[in-house]
């Protein structure tokens, strides 16, 4: 089966067609003619390698009334996406090979994105001892990124421990900073803001402490370390000192941490409840600016989908968390591409090629080029619209831009050349 996309712009480039033969990319050029091939209009439309996210929770198994793999797949095809890791913080926790495995199993059956399981570094999430990183490795799911996300690693004993054996598995860890002694009870960014409202602050130093503990331990070890959702100006001081330093560290930044402040707090709507909570417009200053110079190297959603009861109740009893995958695109169109931050090719390596290096994907983050696999999606940069957390294909709904009018539209999604999105509607 042959598709023959017509006047597609790579990178944002000039117009070529682009033939899809085998799952992969077989010519590029002006004017093809392919007798039989399908054909998809294209004129007008930004080509971007499939994108590749770091950090999706898909709730399954155990909350599969908020989330499931085919839910998060759907929504993330629709996304852009072609590949997705799903955190292991679910229930059971994915600590084990047989867990693991499951996850990566459900993925292949629902068969919208890659869907990549991370590990997590410590049996149960409990942050006293490390699970069985080989054993996930070695399985079927192939497992490179490990993490706690939703909870840190606190135990520098253990995070060093878990950066040797990532070592040896050519892994990562990816780490929720958060010292859990300076967050106890905390519910938004720590500042005035949080004093005026009456809710218990999260400080910006509970982040950059751990941050700065662990380049130093990474360091030391000469392990890879992952910091995930990156979300204050100070981590970002960090990691450009770390870098600067030739420490292995990568980072991440969500999309609602590139757009939203702590000012959404103001009508106490737990929508915008999260953890890390949403900081303030310098944070946010801060972030589009060293996700710009690479000092931050991915966008990363945090797609954490919640039902309505753990989401819409008083803040503080709210769980923490938002959506991404359907918006994540649009929004670093809005935060980073609209402004002059980053370009087509900019965009490609943040949300394609870096997170597919970190999480040691072969056949995703590969360029637009004859001979690579055929992930890729085509994007209209000049439609706006206004996001229905309803029309979402999320089981969940708990979406911070319900309401905005956000740049940008992904209408063809390709999976090694399988169509999974056209003309904006999934194809499961
Ligand atoms: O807001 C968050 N939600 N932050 C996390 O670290 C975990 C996530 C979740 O699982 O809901
Ligand atoms: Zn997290």
């Amino acid at each position: 089966m042959s598709t023959l996309i017509k006047g597609a712009r790579p990178y944002g480039e000039d117009a070529v067609d682009i033939l899809v033969t085998g799952g992969r990319i077989a010519a590029v050029g002006d004017e093809l003619t392919v007798p039989g091939a399908d054909v998809v209009e294209a004129a007008g439309l930004v080509a971007l390698p499939g994108l590749v996210d770091l950090h999706t929770h898909l709730r399954e198994p155990g909350r599969e009334d908020a989330e499931t793999v085919e839910t998060g797949s759907r929504a993330a095809a629709l996304g852009g996406y072609t590949a997705v890791h799903a955190m292991a913080n679910t229930d059971p926790v994915a600590d084990t090979a047989g867990v693991v495995e499951q996850v990566w199993r459900l993925g292949r059956h629902a068969g919208l994105v890659d869907v990549v399981p991370v590990g997590a570094v410590t049996v149960g999430l409990r942050g006293e001892r490390l699970a069985e990183l080989g054993a996930m490795a070695d399985s079927a799911a192939r497992v490179r990124v490990f993490s706690d996300d939703g909870h840190c690693v606190a135990d520098p004993a253990l995070m060093r421990r878990a950066l040797e054996y990532v070592k040896a598995l050519d892994g990562v860890v990816a780490q929720h900073a958060e010292e859990p002694r300076l967050t106890v009870g905390a519910q938004m960014n720590e500042g005035d803001r949080s004093a005026r409202l009456g809710l218990t602050g999260w400080p910006a130093a509970a982040e950059e402490a751990v941050i700065a503990r662990d380049v130093l331990l990474a360091g030391h070890v000469g392990a890879r370390l992952h910091v995930c959702h990156v979300s204050t100006a100070g981590s970002v001081e960090i990691l450009r000192w770390a870098k600067s330093r030739g420490v292995q560290v990568t980072a991440e930044v969500t999309p609602h941490h590139l757009l939203l402040t702590d000012e959404c707090a103001e009508g106490y709507d737990p929508v915008y409840k999260v953890n890390p909570p949403l900081r303030t417009e310098a944070d946010v200053q801060a972030l589009r600016a060293g996700l710009a110079d690479g000092t931050i190297d991915a966008v990363a959603t945090d797609h954490a989908p919640h039902a309505v009861e753990d989401k819409e109740s008083e803040w503080a009893s709210a769980r923490p968390g938002m959506l991404g995958l359907e918006q994540a695109l649009a929004v670093v169109v809005q935060t980073m591409v609209e402004p002059g931050l980053l370009d087509w090719r900019g965009v490609a390596e943040r949300m394609s090629v870096a997170p597919a290096a970190i999480g040691r994907l072969e056949s995703h983050g590969r360029p637009l080029a004859v001979g690579e696999p055929a992930n890729l999606l085509l994007l209209d940069p000049a439609h706006r619209a206004t996001v229905d957390p309803a029309a979402l294909a999320s089981r969940s709904c708990n979406s911070p831009y319900a309401g905005r009018e956000l740049p940008g539209r992904v209408v063809h999604t390709f999976l090694r050349g399988a169509p999974t999105v056209l003309d904006g509607k999934a194809q499961r």
